[in-house]
């Protein structure tokens, strides 16, 4: 993507209200935190915040985005991360592409993801096994489907996946797929989520999403997609 598109994209497109539950206050803080991460930050920073999330691994000269780099980090404390997760590009020494959260997060939900960034930090192996063990208990259900859809799928395919998003207004010849109108079995599904459009003969605007997302959640899409066929 060239510098113009990926600022509109970033600045005026990025992040619409979507269908996320907020966390139940009487949840620990530290699932509360990985619930939010993994709906609202692997996007970027990668499922266990190594960086190697889908948006940075597919556009060009993206800023770093790993969680967990030594000497690099602007944030030492828990209060300095939930500082600059409430105002993203917004604090001075942050970049454009990090959104701010303030409006889409309440405290309890900034203050439990940035405990969860700071226990990554400070006890890498236990943090990353807990949000592996959560990725892993997933069953698949077209709820999760919906909500992670909502998360990933949303900006080019619409809210209605009628493939009305907001990106659409940039990816032309062929646009996003409206998705209320596939007729695809599962399996052509399974492939085209997970392989992306380039590796099935169909446009390279649709990314894969193999290493994102695992085959529970991509089965979860799969019935909410099948779901909404109209
Ligand atoms: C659209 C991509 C994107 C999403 C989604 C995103 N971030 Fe970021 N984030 C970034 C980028 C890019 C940077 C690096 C900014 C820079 O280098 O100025 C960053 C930086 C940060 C930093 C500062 C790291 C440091 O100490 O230097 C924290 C903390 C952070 N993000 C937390 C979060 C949390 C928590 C969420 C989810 C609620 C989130 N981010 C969602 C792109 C994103
Ligand atoms: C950056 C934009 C973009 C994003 C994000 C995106 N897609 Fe796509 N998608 C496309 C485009 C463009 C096509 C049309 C490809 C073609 O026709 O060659 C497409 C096609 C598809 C198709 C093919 C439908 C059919 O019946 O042939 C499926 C299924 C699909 N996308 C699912 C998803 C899912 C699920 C997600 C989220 C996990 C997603 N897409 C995220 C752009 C996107």
């Amino acid at each position: 993507m060239n510098f113009f598109i990926k600022n509109i994209f970033f600045i005026t497109l990025f992040y619409s209200s979507t269908a996320f539950s907020a966390c139940d206050t009487s949840n620990k803080d530290i699932e509360c935190g990985i619930k939010v991460f993994q709906e609202r930050c692997a996007l970027c920073h990668g499922s266990f915040g190594l960086g190697d999330g889908v948006l940075p691994l597919s556009l060009k000269q993206y800023p770093n985005t790993n969680l967990l780099k030594q000497n690099q980090q602007r944030t030492q404390s828990q209060d300095e991360i939930k500082h600059v997760v409430a105002l993203g590009s917004l604090h001075p020494d942050i970049s454009a592409e990090m959104p701010s959260w303030k409006d889409e997060l309440s405290p309890f939900e900034i203050n439990a993801v940035a405990e969860l960034i700071f226990q990554l930090r400070t006890k890498t192996p236990q943090t990353v096994s807990l949000l592996r063990a959560r990725e892993q208990a997933h069953i698949p259900s077209q709820q999760l489907g919906k909500t992670l859809f909502a998360g990933r799928c949303t900006l080019c395919h619409g809210k209605k996946a009628d493939g009305k998003g907001r990106m659409a207004k940039i990816i032309k010849n062929p646009p996003p797929f409206n998705l209320t109108l596939s007729r695809a079995p599962d399996a052509y599904l399974k492939n085209i989520i997970s392989k992306g459009g380039q590796a099935m003969g169909r446009s390279s605007r649709m990314p894969p999403w193999g290493k994102d997302l695992n085959s529970t959640e991509i089965d979860s899409i799969i019935l909410f997609l099948k779901s909404i066929r109209s």
